[in-house]
């Protein structure tokens, strides 16, 4: 959407908004001092560390780290954009906006539109014809042979396609939709010899396949009984890009927060059954593998991934590749192992969705380990050559490890296992992975961001300069004097790259003459992680008022910190000479240290 609102408009709305209701409407508040608490709806929790601050008109979760606005509020819960956002809460204000376009030209938009409503309207015809007529009777037996419920099919709008050339084809003519276009997004076929148009889907049962707003936009229709292909599924269009949906996602989405965990199959088949037995944190690719837009889309919800697939050669190899997709994207992944022949529709079918969590799902090992076992099948590791072929495949995945943590861990279970010695197994270990990066010169190590924003989350205990950061930040949110104080003494000199950029962001705000407004100055970020730390930092407890002379200690905290990192550098070399009774060498380095530290108290 490239449609603009006015920022009068935007602003009104906002006035008009109060964020107590807007979050009230999806979480249960409580009143406590000057905020209000509940349970984060973003992350499952016992004990409510999600709170709303009218005065700010923000919310922050200390648990997650969630945080923002109004605005922000609707667009992480419901998945709408900005625009979609300022038009909700303007229809709750009761604030009339102009129309918005979707597009630069309106006719690329109406073209969008009618097929957003050829998909609509052909879910509900062929849920209709499944659901309530004498054509679509064998494939309503068959889905109930196979389990489906009648809550699922509605839930998942399944129907079917009857075997015939002109169903779908004549229901849309009569409502004149144009067939030329309707066929272009895959929804009809095109004859040859006379430019006739006829069903492209005849005799499917038919999955819709919805985006994050659960409009469908696409099909996936699988034969009803046997024959070629199983599947047939709509071709890419404008509006769908099989890359970069998730089926079930716009069912599955709140679950997989609240849960905290993402369960990721096969097949549609596979998310339905799972889903309508109470298993509803699942999402399935659409019959491609994995890509990196679908981890990301399921890293934005959980860190944590099961991946279960079938347990057969292919169902392996793509596990091992998903995987590795989600590590990319920074996810903590485990593979499920399935009974050989079975596939999780079948698994809880037969043995139901209790055992299929704790027995499947819960024991499922990680990456490393499911790869472990994989090497290990089919080898005799009695024999010298299997053995050793086998220690080198682990230690090549070894290699690809990012965290010495794990490393180290699976080298220590590999040298107990076969008594090998430890440093033998590491110096491989560093031979491969040097060997590794000189083929494919690697890029950076994606777990960085993340250790940097669990390091916010988690770490409550800061050193001395980042909490000098952070609380000059919440002073600055808050006031303009102390912002142009800060930016003449520190600009762009903080210590924390996320703080930099949040002041980079105030001091912008300000030159653009807004008054203080947390609220407001939050949805000038685009980036979420910038998002959860200036939300935490709204909520920071402070003293109405700060006195120069604390200001200036903070400051100074943040100015000396490069100074103190040199300095500790300096008492490391100190000590080495020391060691190495280099004590001609150890005075130089403490006259300089000294030099250093008077430097420092002197700056001020
Ligand atoms: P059921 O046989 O009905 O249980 O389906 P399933 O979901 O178990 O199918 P399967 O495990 O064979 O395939 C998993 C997924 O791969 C399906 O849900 C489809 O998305 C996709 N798929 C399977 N067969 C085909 C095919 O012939 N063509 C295409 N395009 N996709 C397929
Ligand atoms: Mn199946």
């Amino acid at each position: 959407m490239s449609g603009r609102i006015p920022e009068e408009k935007i602003e009104a709305i906002r006035r008009s908004t109060d964020i107590v209701d807007v979050v009230g409407d999806y979480v249960q508040l409580k009143k406590q001092g000057r905020n209000f608490f509940g349970l984060c709806p973003f992350h499952g929790e016992s004990t409510p560390s999600f709170s709303v601050a009218p005065d700010k008109q923000i919310y922050h979760c200390f648990g997650c780290g969630a945080g923002g606005n109004a605005f922000s509020f609707l667009m992480e819960i419901e998945g709408y954009n900005f625009i979609e956002a300022v038009q909700a809460l303007g229809q709750k204000a009761g604030i009339e906006l102009p129309e918005i376009q979707d597009n630069q030209s309106s006719g690329a938009s109406s073209d969008k539109e009618v097929i957003y409503k050829a998909h609509d309207f052909l879910a509900k015809l062929y849920n209709h014809c499944m659901v309530k007529t004498p054509e679509g009777s064998k494939a309503r037996d068959y889905l109930k042979n196979r389990g489906f419920t009648e809550e699922v099919i509605e839930q998942f709008q399944l129907g079917f396609a009857p075997d015939s050339w002109d169903y779908a084809t004549s229901y849309l003519a009569k409502r004149n939709y144009p067939l030329q276009k309707v066929a272009e997004a895959g929804l009809l076929a095109k004859r040859e010899f006379d430019g006739k148009y006829f069903d492209r889907f005849r005799n499917r049962i038919m999955f819709p396949i919805s985006d994050p707003k659960g409009r469908p936009v696409a099909f996936g229709g699988r034969i009803l009984g046997e024959g070629e292909p199983k599947y047939l599924n709509s071709p890419e269009t404008a509006l769908f890009q099989k890359g970069k949906l998730l089926y079930g996602f716009h069912l599955t989405r709140s679950a997989i927060r609240m849960k905290d965990q993402a369960i990721l199959l096969e097949g549609y088949a596979d998310v339905i059954t799972a889903y309508g037995n109470g298993v509803q944190n699942v999402v399935a690719s659409l019959g491609t593998a994995l890509t990196k837009d679908q981890a990301k889309l399921i890293r934005r919800q959980t860190e944590s991934v099961v991946i279960c697939y079938d347990s057969d050669k292919a169902g392996i190899s793509a596990a091992t590749r998903a995987a590795d997709e989600l590590l990319e994207a920074g996810c903590y992944v485990r593979i499920a192992k399935m009974p050989d022949g079975m596939d999780p529709d079948d698994y809880i079918q037969t043995y139901g969705a209790e055992r299929f969590e704790k027995d499947v799902i819960g024991a499922a090992p990680t990456v490393m380990a499911f790869k472990m076992e994989v090497f290990r099948s089919g080898k005799n590791l009695s024999d010298e050559g299997e053995r050793i072929r086998y220690i080198e495949e682990v230690l090549k995945e070894i290699s690809g490890l990012t965290k010495a943590v794990e490393r180290d861990h699976y080298l220590r279970q590999l040298a107990e296992e076969f008594s090998l010695s430890l440093d033998a197994l590491k110096q491989q270990v560093f031979q491969f992975h040097k060997e590794g990066n000189n083929k494919k010169d690697k890029s950076p190590p994606k777990r960085d961001n993340n250790a940097r924003k669990n390091f916010y989350v988690k770490k409550k205990l800061l050193p001395a300069f980042h909490n000098a950061e952070r609380i000059l930040l919440a002073y600055m949110m808050r006031n303009l004097d102390v912002a142009e104080k800060v930016q003449e003494e520190v600009g762009g000199s903080f210590n924390i790259d996320e703080h930099s950029a949040i002041a980079a962001y105030l001091y912008s705000f300000y030159a653009y003459g807004h008054d203080p407004d947390v609220s407001q100055f939050m949805e000038q970020l685009t980036d979420p992680n910038l998002v959860k730390i200036a939300s935490e930092l709204a909520m920071m407890d402070l003293n109405e008022d700060v006195s120069d002379k604390e200001l200036q200690d903070y400051i100074r905290q943040v100015l000396n910190y490069p100074e103190w990192i040199k300095i500790e550098e300096r008492e490391k070399e100190k000590k080495e000479a020391e060691m190495k009774h280099d004590f001609v060498q150890a005075a130089k380095i403490a006259m300089e240290i000294l030099e250093m530290k008077k430097n420092l108290k002197n700056s001020f």
